[in-house]
């Protein structure tokens, strides 16, 4: 893991926009794997600004996300979609079919977890994967477990993803479930680019570099890839 200590989140979003960036700047035709909540938006914000000052164009891109809530309608507010579609899709030039969601509105999530290994191997696998962290130490929604997951899955939202989320939803209750990538699949990216920041995630960066690769601490996992960015702010690297 290279880990890099920066003063501001402008300026991890820069660091983590420009990787990202780059990647497309070499091979217009990239793979990105995705993420949301709070911390990729200001890497999103400097993709977004380098698109429109035409430095890169991410119209022969294809994205996956890591994980969409199940029970929830693509189209609603709260969706990891409709997220993606406010703070990137609807700023840059990728197109709608090459955007590539776990669907957590299925009947089948086996079926559904084989559909995404088989998109992802299709697409000649994921280049650059940006990663956040959950308090707790999971990544996508891969929460703390007895073992390493591989491919997609349905997941059972723990307690303290459900508190952490909650605060964006005001007009339904979130749901417990979610359609997550799993473990093997985010390994498998060629490139990481994992980003935390504040002071709510320091004790869960401290188990993923310093602590032992357990899946206790799904994060962990990261100290055997060989080519993980970490992009931290002072507070989400008090502790190490
Ligand atoms: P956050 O979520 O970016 O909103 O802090 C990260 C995560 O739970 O993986």
């Amino acid at each position: 893991m290279q880990i890099l200590t920066f003063k501001t989140t402008e300026e991890i979003g820069a660091a983590a926009g420009k990787l990202f960036v780059e990647t497309v700047q070499n091979n217009p035709k990239a793979v990105l794997g995705l993420a949301t909540g709070a911390t990729p938006v200001p890497t999103y914000e400097y993709m977004a600004k380098e698109y429109e000052n035409g430095n890169v164009s991410f119209k022969d891109v294809t994205t996956f996300n890591l994980d969409e809530y199940c029970d929830l309608p693509k189209e609603h507010k709260n969706s990891f979609y409709s997220f993606m579609v406010d703070n990137l899709f609807s700023k840059i030039d990728v197109k709608d079919e090459n955007i590539n969601f776990l669907d957590g509105n299925v009947e089948d999530p086996d079926a559904e977890s084989k559909r995404y290994a088989d998109a992802i191997i299709n697409a000649g696998g994921i280049d650059i994967q940006f990663l956040g962290v959950g308090r707790n130490g999971h990544i996508a929604f891969n929460e703390p477990a007895d073992e390493f997951t591989d491919e997609a899955f349905k997941v059972k939202l723990t307690d303290s993803t459900i508190e952490a989320n909650s605060i964006y939803f005001d007009d339904i209750p979130m749901p417990r479930y979610a359609m997550t990538m799993g473990i093997g699949s985010i390994m498998r990216a060629k490139k990481i680019v994992f980003v935390a920041t504040g002071s709510s995630k320091a004790e869960a960066v401290r188990a993923m570099v310093k602590g032992e690769v357990t899946p206790s601490c799904p994060a962990s996992i990261l100290q055997n890839h060989p080519d993980c960015y970490v992009l931290l702010d002072e507070a989400a690297a008090a502790l190490l």
